[in-house]
């Protein structure tokens, strides 16, 4: 039997491509941004996005000219973002199903390479920071985004909360989630530096999601990630159900009349290729 999570096995993301995109995407994209903007890329420079997902980095580069192939394990995720490309008919992205710790490509061939809170969920985070390095020219640029401190990512804490109040029995999970062991700005800049890349550099950002409504938000959120998929089965319908109402109660009155949103605080490190 795997000893991975589910969020460690492509299966686990795939099959949840379309909710991921409907929920996390407006999130992450501004993640992308951030540091599409601070990697500076330019006109024609070769970009390697890992752990793509559905592409938020990829197409962000894209649009700056340069030419990408973004790569993530899970072909459900691909299909999606090569269904993007298709349909929009971006000729600069390239996909390709391949797992981040062991890319399948020469070294030295990309000007950046990039992951968007990706590499967090590799069972060994340190071997996909290293083929970052290991793929990008001497003088490129390397970027790694992970969440920022647990208590300012919104949608956990709201989700906690709702269960807690309307499923007091249920033992919610106390061992540290596989994606938060790369947390923070501290241990992104020790995992930067450890790899080796030179003249790193960790900037925090707050991203925030403004939602339709706080309960027709928690139809996808649900599904939107294994680990989620994963909490609600065992939480079950009825107590799921209670919960969402509760979630949608908590978000509804903390935003005091204004467009419900959640926030959540992420590093971006960015480090240069010696
Ligand atoms: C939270 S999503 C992030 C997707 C995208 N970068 C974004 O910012 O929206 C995590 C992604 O990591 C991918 N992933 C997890 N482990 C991986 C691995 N070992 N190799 C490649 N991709 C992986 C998943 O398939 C999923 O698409």
């Amino acid at each position: 039997m795997s000893q991975l999570a589910p969020d460690q096995q492509p299966e686990g993301w795939s099959s949840i491509a379309e909710v991921y995109d409907q929920s996390f995407t407006s999130m992450t994209s501004q993640l992308a941004e951030a540091a599409l903007e601070q990697l500076d890329i330019q006109l024609g420079e070769e970009v390697l996005d890992v752990a793509t997902g559905t592409g938020v980095f990829a197409l962000g580069a894209a649009r700056r000219g340069a030419n990408v192939l973004a790569t993530d394990f899970a072909p459900g995720m691909i299909e999606l973002l090569q269904k993007r490309i298709d349909e929009f008919d971006l000729k600069l992205i390239r996909t390709a199903v391949m797992d981040g710790q062991s890319l399948e490509l020469e070294e030295n061939q990309f000007d950046v390479a990039a992951s968007i809170v990706g590499i967090i969920f590799f069972p060994d985070i340190d071997k996909g920071i290293a083929e970052l390095k290991r793929v990008v020219k001497p003088g490129g640029r390397v970027a790694v985004v992970c969440w920022g401190e647990m208590e300012k990512f919104q949608m956990m804490h709201y989700l906690r909360r709702a269960i807690e109040i309307t499923a007091p029995d249920f033992e919610l999970p106390d061992s540290t989630p596989v994606w938060a062991r790369l947390l923070g700005h501290e241990s992104l800049q020790d995992a930067m530096q450890r790899a080796g890349l030179r003249d790193v550099q960790v900037t925090r950002i707050m991203a925030s999601h403004e939602l339709p409504s706080a309960s027709e938000y928690w139809e996808t959120f649900t599904s939107s990630a294994p680990p989620l998929q994963l909490l609600f089965q065992r939480l079950g319908e009825e107590n799921t159900r209670r919960a969402g109402e509760a979630f949608a109660e908590l978000v509804t009155r903390d935003c005091n009349g204004a467009t419900p949103c959640l926030s959540a605080e992420a590093c971006i490190g960015t480090g240069v290729v010696a």
